[in-house]
């Protein structure tokens, strides 16, 4: 085990692994290697013992902590035991995962809910199952990487059109064969600038080439539309989305992926999508705790409107800050602060823990090309008081690091 082979199939991550002891030399903490020693609410946790607060966890409803969520969860644990050691299709399904799927089906105002063991895993399955040989899967170039990868899974035709650019798809739907499988991928919120998709024109031209559409909303659930369906349903365009997509991790405030949808043929899925199929179920207190939260956020309306109150202050402080933003409006819970390049990226990143701001800090190929992103996810938990320390906050880090600030708007 002690002797490396002669070709070593770790040796193409080379560049990688000096790339990341370079920036540990220079003295910065590593952003991919926080560990929450303690986490004390939604919005506060101890790291490496300083109080921290959390500005980049995706609990855009602050729901992990939530009272009733967590007595289900205790309550499933005491009366299911820790786990289901089996395939939803074999031993893995108990009334909790079905209690899951109904809470699913009321949230969203649909005949069918497929429960999966994560979000990746549900877009992995819903892509590769739903498109296959001969058929086309038209995909957002800035699309997330379970949709890439399932893409990669499936045996179709990968056509990518700009991000966010209705005459591009219309251009490459244009180029297709009419009588062909096409299957439009779409987000509601772009995760990377925290951009909304102009649902309403990208599926209309998708209709009208006679695809079929399957829309992620992770970063969209809980708090955009009437219901908190997602930003298909503020964009009015339900009738015309065959697929939803989502995550338990955001919004809901734990574990597990899920798709949605009226189609008449769908329960045929749990017996052909593989990452549904071949995989354990979730924890029964898992989805005793999922259940809880999504029928807690339909009535969550308060929360929504603290939800956009607390993103509106966070995106106009830091904008009037000086700092630059990559969307000129706050356009969901993601406010990301566009930084000049890798290095100022990294020593802001680290001066903000240092400080007591836990953001998200993302750089190619999670962004597009030579985009550089600190990345702050809202939570309607978040008091004014957090907000305003935050920015305070992000200043000095910007006066630590010499990043230049615009003049303020
Ligand atoms: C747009 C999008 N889709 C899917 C996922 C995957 O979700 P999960 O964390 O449940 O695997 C994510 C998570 O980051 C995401 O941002």
């Amino acid at each position: 085990m002690t002797d490396l082979p002669k070709c070593d199939l770790l040796a193409k991550y080379d560049p990688l692994i000096a790339e990341h002891a370079g920036l540990l030399s220079s003295g910065i903490r590593d952003p991919f290697g926080i560990v929450m020693d303690k986490v004390i609410s939604p919005t506060e946790a101890i790291i490496k013992g300083k109080h921290t607060i959390l500005l980049g966890t995706y609990n855009y409803m602050g729901m992990t902590f939530d009272p009733d969520v967590v007595a289900a969860g205790q309550a499933a644990l005491r009366d299911f035991g820790a786990g289901t050691t089996g395939s939803r299709v074999l031993n893995g399904t108990y009334q909790t995962h079905k209690e899951c799927e109904d809470a699913l089906k009321d949230f969203y105002g649909t005949a069918h809910a497929m429960v999966f063991s994560t979000g990746y895993q549900a877009n992995l399955g819903m892509v590769s199952t739903l498109a296959g040989k001969g058929d086309f899967i038209i995909l957002d170039a800035d699309s997330h990487a379970s949709i890439y990868d399932g893409c990669k899974m499936s045996n179709a035709d990968i056509v990518r059109f700009r991000h966010n650019d209705v005459v591009d798809l219309e251009k490459r739907l244009k180029r297709l064969p009419p009588e062909a499988g096409k299957l439009v991928v779409l987000e509601g919120v772009y995760s990377m600038l925290g951009d909304i998709a102009p649902l309403k024109e990208l599926i209309a031209v998708a209709k009208a080439h006679g695809a079929m559409v399957l829309v992620d909303e992770a970063h969209g659930m809980g708090f955009f539309g009437a219901n908190g369906r997602g930003v298909y349903e503020e964009a009015g365009v339900a009738d015309d989305v065959d697929f939803v997509v989502g995550t338990f991790s955001k919004s809901v405030g734990t574990v597990g992926g899920f798709c949605v949808s009226n189609h008449p043929k769908f329960e045929i899925l749990r017996l052909v999508c593989r990452p549904y199929t071949f995989t354990a179920s979730l924890p029964p207190a898992v989805m005793a705790c999922a259940a809880t939260s999504i029928r807690k956020l339909m009535t969550a309306h308060d929360k929504r409107a603290r939800l956009w109150d607390a993103t509106r202050r966070l995106h106009g402080g830091l904008k009037a800050r000086g700092f630059r933003l990559a969307t000129e409006t706050p356009e969901s819970a993601i406010v990301s602060v566009l930084m000049p390049d890798q290095e100022t990226t990294a020593r802001m990143w680290s001066a903000l823990i240092e400080l007591g701001v836990y953001v998200n800090m993302s750089r190619p190929p999670a962004t597009p090309a030579g985009v550089f992103l600190l990345r702050c996810s809202i939570c309607a938990l978040h008091t004014d008081a957090q907000i305003d320390t935050v920015l305070g906050l992000f200043e000095q880090a910007a006066h630590h690091t010499g990043l230049s600030l615009a003049q303020a708007a």
